[in-house]
C-alpha cells in the first residue's frame, strides 16, 4: 500500500458514519432547545488570532499549531473555534444586533500532538459559545448543556471538575501565589515547567509530567487570590448546577490550557478513556472579545471532543438504515432496461432501490439483494415484460406476488 491517511487523522467509514449523524442530529436538537443558532468558520486563521487568544506560551501555541506555507499574513489550521468565533463575532458586529448571542460548531480542529488512543491530530469538535452576557446562570446552562447533550448522546458516569480563576486581578494575583508557592521548587521541575514558570506560570498546574503532579498536588489554592465578587460569582454558578442536580468537584488547580479563560472554567473526563480522559472542557472568557479589538463584553462556552464522546457513548452499536428497500433482479437486456425505468421511478417515489448493474445470474441477484437487506425484490423477466408486469417478492415472508406495473409503487409503499 503506497499511501495511508496520515499519522493521527482518521478516515471515517460508511459503518461508523451513522453513530456520527446520530451524535450530530441529538447535538442539533438540543442546541436548538437551547437557543443557539449554527455558525461555520474557515478552517484555517491568521496564526496571530490563535497567539493572541490562546496565548503565546501555550502548548498549543508553543507545539501543536499546523502553520501553512503562505507567506503574509501567517495562516494556521485551527487549533480550536472560540478563537474563530469570537473573531467573527466581531466582525460582523453581532453585539449591535442582540445581547446574547448563542453560536454552536460541529467541525474539524487540527492540532499537531504525538497521536495516542483518544488523542488525534485530526480531530473534530462540538461546541458553542454564548456571547454578550456575565451572569453565573449562563455558566451553569452551559454546564447543563453540556452534560445533557452528553446524556443524550449515551454518555453516563462522566466527572464534572470545576473551578474558578476570577477576574483579571485575581489571575494576576493567582500567578503571584504560585509564584511564592513554587519559588523554592523550580529546580525539581521539568525544563518546561522551569521555563514556565517565568512565562506563564499557570501552565505549570496542567503539567503531566510525574515530577511536577506531585509537587503541584501538594499546593492549596483555596481562598488564596479570588476577590470577594468572584468567589460570590462562583458560589452562585455552584448554587444553580446544585438547583439542575448536576454532580460536580470543585478542583482549585483546574486552569485549562488555554489564557482567555476568566471565572468558571470545566472539564468533564470519562473513566473509559485512559490517559486522554477529557471528553471536553469549556469556562467563561470575559476578556477575550475585547482583546480582539471588539466591545468589553461577556462571553462562556465548551467544546465536546467527537471522537472521545463516541468512544464513551454506551449505545456503541451502529444504528443501521435500510440503504436499499427495494432490490431490482432483472434477466435479460430488454428486461434490464424495463428495471432501469423502474428504478428511476421508485427512487422519485421516495423509496430507495437498486439494480444489478453487471447483469449476473438470478441466483447471484438474490445473493445480493439479501446482502443488501432489501426488503423487497422486483423480478422482471420475458413473462413479466409481455404482461406489463413484475413479481414482488417480500424477503422476510418470502411472499410473491404478480403486480401490475401500473399498480407498483402503490404496492411497494404499502409493503414496506
Ligand atoms: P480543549 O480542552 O482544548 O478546549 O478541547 C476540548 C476537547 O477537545 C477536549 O476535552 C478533548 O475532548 C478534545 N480534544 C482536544 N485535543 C484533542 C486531540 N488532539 N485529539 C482528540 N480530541 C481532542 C477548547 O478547545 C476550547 N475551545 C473549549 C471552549 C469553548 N472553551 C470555551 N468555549
Amino acid at each position: 500500500m503506497e499511501f495511508s491517511a496520515p499519522r493521527g487523522t482518521k478516515d471515517i467509514l460508511p459503518e461508523e458514519i451513522l453513530n456520527w449523524k446520530r451524535i450530530e442530529e441529538i447535538s442539533r436538537t438540543i442546541f436548538r432547545i437551547y437557543g443557539y443558532e449554527e455558525i461555520s468558520t474557515p478552517i484555517f486563521e491568521e496564526t496571530s488570532l490563535f497567539t493572541r487568544s490562546i496565548g503565546e506560551v501555550t502548548d498549543i501555541v508553543q507545539k501543536q499549531m499546523l502553520n501553512l506555507e503562505a507567506k503574509e499574513p501567517r495562516l494556521s489550521l485551527r487549533p480550536e473555534a472560540t478563537a474563530s468565533v469570537a473573531r467573527a463575532y466581531i466582525e460582523h458586529s453581532f453585539h449591535k444586533k442582540q445581547g446574547l448571542t448563542k453560536l454552536f460548531y460541529i467541525g474539524p480542529m487540527f492540532r499537531s500532538e504525538r497521536p495516542q488512543k483518544g488523542r488525534l491530530r485530526e480531530f473534530h469538535h462540538i461546541g458553542v459559545e454564548a456571547i454578550g452576557v456575565t451572569n453565573p446562570f449562563l455558566d451553569a446552562e452551559a454546564i447543563s448543556l453540556c452534560a445533557g447533550l452528553l446524556k443524550n448522546i449515551g454518555v453516563e458516569d462522566f466527572l464534572l471538575k470545576i473551578n474558578s480563576l476570577g477576574c483579571k486581578q485575581d489571575k494576576e494575583r493567582l500567578a503571584k501565589v504560585l509564584k511564592e508557592l513554587l519559588e523554592k521548587k523550580v529546580n525539581s521541575l521539568c525544563v518546561d515547567c522551569q521555563n514556565r514558570f517565568h512565562k506563564n506560570i499557570f501552565r505549570i498546574l496542567d503539567c503531566k509530567n510525574q515530577g511536577c503532579r506531585e509537587i503541584v498536588n501538594k499546593i492549596d489554592l483555596k481562598g488564596k487570590f479570588l476577590c470577594a465578587d468572584c468567589q460570590k460569582y462562583f458560589n452562585q454558578v455552584l448554587g444553580a448546577l446544585k438547583q439542575l442536580n448536576i454532580p460536580f468537584e470543585v478542583s482549585n488547580q483546574l486552569v485549562r490550557g488555554l489564557d482567555y479563560y476568566t471565572h468558571t472554567v470545566f472539564e468533564i473526563s470519562h473513566s473509559s478513556l485512559g490517559s486522554q480522559d477529557a471528553l471536553g472542557a469549556g469556562g467563561r472568557y470575559n476578556n477575550l472579545v475585547k482583546d480582539l479589538g471588539g466591545p468589553d463584553l461577556g462571553a462562556v462556552g465548551f467544546a465536546l471532543g467527537f471522537e472521545r464522546v463516541l468512544m464513551a457513548a454506551k449505545s456503541k452499536e451502529n444504528i443501521k438504515n435500510p440503504l436499499t428497500e427495494v432490490f431490482i433482479a432483472t434477466l435479460g437486456e430488454k428486461a434490464f432496461e424495463a428495471g432501469f425505468n423502474l428504478l428511476d421511478k421508485i427512487r422519485k417515489s421516495g423509496v430507495s432501490s437498486q439494480i444489478d448493474f453487471e447483469a449476473a445470474s438470478l441466483k447471484s441477484q438474490m445473493r445480493q439483494a439479501n446482502n443488501l437487506k432489501a426488503k423487497l425484490v422486483v423480478l422482471i423477466g420475458d413473462e413479466e415484460l409481455k404482461n406489463n408486469s413484475v413479481v414482488l417478492k417480500d424477503m422476510v415472508s418470502g411472499n410473491q406476488e404478480n403486480i401490475s406495473l401500473e399498480n407498483l409503487i402503490e404496492v411497494v409503499k404499502k409493503r414496506l
